[in-house]
């Protein structure tokens, strides 16, 4: 019978913190300036880990470091545009280069454009893919070059796996691409040791809701933003939006010891929205 090893420091402590810590462990975090990548940057720090905030956005990323630094934790900020497959591969090699390893690689950059499909632009629908799907290939074929066993890939899909709403079906097609591609690198990188999974956020207060609160003028609206955030709760059993730390927390688990044996699955942090 095969078993997965497990750490001495798990099996001969039992102590359950144990299991969640990353000590000595390093981590990239796509879109870690914002929203749900900053809370997942931020709760893998506290666990010990070493993070690469990967954005877009620079000084997004450097607040987010600060965050991090000011809780004792240890992170250092990258640009990066995720849609490009060999600044991908940049952001890898100098993560191994200048801290010695990778073990974990959150791909959570995300961008979404709200348009029907029949009115959809080619172009507009490359964007969409290129930053939503073709980087969880572009991150995940980078990170399998180095990542020793034991390692983790977690990627940042939606609900929208499970919905069909008007003017998502570019983002729709790309979230239920980076599931079909979350599944399929788990049956190929599983004989390395290395698990990938995902985590579906339901609705969510961060950068991308934000973007419905604004008006015609280009005003944010916070009346209008917690209108549609009251009414995307009513679609959850409990209630209620997440926060980003709802799925910063599943992100903790899939790249820790406590999911040793769990690979190709995707976690819905959305309130059991899509149960209803
Ligand atoms: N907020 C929600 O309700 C919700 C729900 C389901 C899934 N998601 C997913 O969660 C992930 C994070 O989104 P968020 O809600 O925190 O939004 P956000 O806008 O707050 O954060 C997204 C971050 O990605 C960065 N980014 C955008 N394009 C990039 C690129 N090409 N290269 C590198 N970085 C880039 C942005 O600069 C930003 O910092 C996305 O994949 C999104 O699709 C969000």
């Amino acid at each position: 019978m095969t078993m997965i090893p497990i750490s001495e420091r798990t099996r001969s402590e039992m102590d359950l913190a144990n299991v969640f810590r990353l000590n000595g462990r390093v981590a990239i975090v796509t879109g870690g300036g914002s929203g749900i990548g900053r809370a997942s940057a931020t709760v893998l720090a506290a666990a010990g880990a070493r993070v690469v905030v990967a954005d877009l956005d620079e000084a997004a990323a450097e607040t987010t470091v600060s965050v991090i630094k000011e809780q004792g934790g240890e992170a250092v900020a990258r640009r990066v545009d995720v849609s490009d497959p060999a600044a991908v591969n940049v952001l890898v090699d100098g993560t191994v280069s200048g801290l010695g390893r990778l073990d974990i690689l959150v791909n959570n950059a995300g961008i979404m454009i709200r348009r029907p499909l029949a009115e959809l632009p080619p172009e507009e629908f490359d964007r969409v893919l290129s930053v939503n799907l073709k980087s969880v290939l572009y991150g995940s074929q980078a990170a399998a070059r180095v990542m020793a066993p034991g390692s983790s890939i977690v990627n940042t899909l939606s609900t929208i796996i499970d919905f069909a709403t008007v003017g998502t079906g570019s983002y729709a097609a790309a979230k239920k691409g980076g599931e079909a591609l979350t599944r399929t690198f788990a049956v190929e990188l599983g004989p390395r040791g290395i698990r990938v999974n995902g985590v579906a956020p339901g609705w969510t207060d961060s950068g991308i809701t934000r973007q419905r609160g604004v008006d015609d003028t280009g005003e944010f609206r916070q009346d209008r933003f917690d209108e549609l955030a009251r009414k995307m709760a009513s679609s959850s059993p409990l209630g209620a939006v997440a926060e980003p730390i709802d799925s910063a927390y599943a992100v903790l688990y899939l790249s820790s010891e406590a999911s040793r044996f769990v690979t190709g699955h995707v976690i819905r942090v959305n309130g059991g929205a899509s149960m209803v």
